[in-house]
């Protein structure tokens, strides 16, 4: 009898088929789930990474309330013509107090996960009030409305409490700050020494060219400005994956 003949025995019994097949999904289940249960973190931790500061926070709020996601990644893959276009690949820790993630699902345009600095605030107000006045072919459409947005953030203390809640290291002093440090961010010639502090390698100043109010303008560059900023891969291997 060879050891297909063996096998017709549990196929040609429905219940001892459905029996056998449980016992393997189950083992098979176990080594993908036990290992987890001994891990601290499953994501790497890196050096650098902390979670947003409140305006880069309310930035992204309206980045995805803009539905920017829908035409950009965030999500650098780990190939040849992408690490050589954007930069070092995204890694996982980076995205780790990403709630909602933005990895998106569709590149209309570029991907946005290393934007951080390489444009001018000037450059970024310029290109989201009327993109195709700096990339003529472009078809992102018109943001300028943004710049007459004042910025609403009575409520950020509690985002930043609701993403406490679900693990993002923001301590108390950081919540009760949160209105402070938005300001701060936001206005010249502020007294930014606490917040930088608190938020290390967060750029400061006028974003949008008007230092009378802090508007939707502001917050939102502040995001892009910092995007894929905060680890420095200058310490990292990064070609290691190329050899
Ligand atoms: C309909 C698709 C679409 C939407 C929606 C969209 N964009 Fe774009 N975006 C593009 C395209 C296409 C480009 C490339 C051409 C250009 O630079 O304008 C681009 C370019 C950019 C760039 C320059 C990236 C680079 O590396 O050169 C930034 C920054 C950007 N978009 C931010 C945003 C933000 C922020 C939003 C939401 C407020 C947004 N986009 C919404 C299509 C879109």
């Amino acid at each position: 009898m060879s050891i297909l003949d063996k096998h017709g025995v549990i196929e040609r019994n429905a219940s001892f088929l459905l029996v056998a097949s449980l016992i393997v999904v189950c083992i098979g289940g176990l080594v993908e789930i036990t290992p987890l249960f001994f891990f601290q973190n499953t994501i790497e931790e890196v050096d650098g990474m902390r979670p947003y500061a409140p305006l880069e926070l309310a930035g992204r709020d309206i980045y995805i309330r803009e539905g920017c996601y829908v035409c950009h990644s965030q999500m650098i893959r780990p190939f040849r013509d992408e690490v050589e276009r954007y930069g070092n690949y995204s890694l996982a820790a980076e995205s780790m107090y990403d709630h909602p993630f933005q990895w998106g699902s569709k590149r209309t345009g570029p991907d946005l996960a290393r934007v951080g600095g390489r444009y001018s605030n000037e450059w970024q107000v310029q290109h989201l009030t009327d993109p195709r006045s700096v990339v003529p072919e472009s078809i992102m459409p018109s943001y300028s409305f943004l710049a007459n947005a004042t910025l609403d953030y009575r409520t950020i203390g509690g985002k930043l409490q609701a993403n406490a809640t679900v693990g993002v290291p923001y301590t108390q002093e950081m919540i009760d700050n949160a209105a402070a440090d938005l300001m701060a961010q936001a206005t010249p010639d502020a007294d930014t020494t606490a917040i930088a502090e608190r938020y290390p390698k967060a750029v400061f100043g006028d974003f949008d060219g008007d230092a009378t109010r802090i508007t939707e303008m502001d917050a939102l560059i502040a995001y892009l400005q910092m995007l894929g900023t905060l680890v420095d891969f200058d310490s990292y291997d990064t070609q290691a994956n190329f050899r």
